[in-house]
């Protein structure tokens, strides 16, 4: 089949066309905010990009570029998202049954650069380690002047940390890690615990996608916020 040949007579261009436009925002966005190095702190807020806070002399250039690699190597291999931009970027193929876009060497993900897309669980591993440093940046945005109080940029970051935890923790990959490697889910009592948590983490596997877009929205919106504040051109707020 020719390259976007199809019998299809739906707009199934639209879907691939909605989610590069979708990436490209973000991308554009999230690298100008990660170079910026500064306004990434308001009071007890802190933008998710740039946690955790690594602030070293000899490093001349924004501290996010030292963090952002991991959250983004997560969602690079991430399964939803390598279906998504291999639609929407590569064209391989722009959506189901319609001809795709490829050269006769074409090998997947079973060669270089693609077979690095493997790495999925161990970014999983890093993203986990960097959510807990984003709850404890949401424990911190409760504090102010050691007072406990509640701002919207409270709301703001926790709201971002949740979303981000339903993300992480629909992950394909934590799945299998909860489920996989058993023969049998009845057979003794760690397999059946095992067994309930899977299929606790499939319920939300189910809304994967779901969960990578709001949080791709709210992660971005969270340093927004907070880069807004600290330029002081919205207020934040507060009952303290
Ligand atoms: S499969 Fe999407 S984050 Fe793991």
């Amino acid at each position: 089949m020719a390259f976007a040949q199809t019998q299809r007579r739906d707009m199934w261009w639209l879907q691939p066309a909605l989610v590069a436009l979708g990436l490209t925002l973000f991308g554009v966005y999230a690298t100008w905010a990660a170079l910026q190095g500064e306004h990434y702190r308001f009071g007890p807020y802190l933008s998710p990009f740039y946690s955790p806070l690594i602030l070293l002399d000899w490093w001349k250039f924004s501290p996010a570029i030292l963090i952002l690699w991991a959250p983004l190597g997560f969602r690079a291999t991430c399964y939803y998202y390598r279906k998504a931009y291999y639609r929407s970027f590569f064209a391989d193929p722009p959506a189901c049954a319609v001809g795709e876009f490829r050269g006769e060497k074409y090998k997947g993900e079973t060669a270089f650069p693609f077979i690095l897309q493997n790495l999925h669980r161990f970014f999983f591993y890093l993203a986990a380690i960097v959510l807990c440093f984003l709850w404890l940046d949401v424990y911190e945005a409760f504090r102010f002047d050691e007072k406990f109080g509640v701002g919207v940029g409270t709301l703001v970051l926790f709201s971002n940390t949740l979303f981000l935890s339903l993300y992480t923790f629909s992950c394909h990959s934590f799945r299998h890690l909860i489920g996989g490697d058993l023969n049998c889910f009845s057979c003794g009592l760690a397999a059946k615990t095992k067994y309930q948590a899977w299929k606790g983490v499939s319920v939300l596997n189910q809304n994967h996608m779901l969960w990578a877009w709001i949080s791709l929205f709210t992660v971005g919106f969270a340093d927004l916020y907070v880069r807004l504040c600290a330029m002081g051109i919205i207020n934040d707020i507060r009952i303290i």
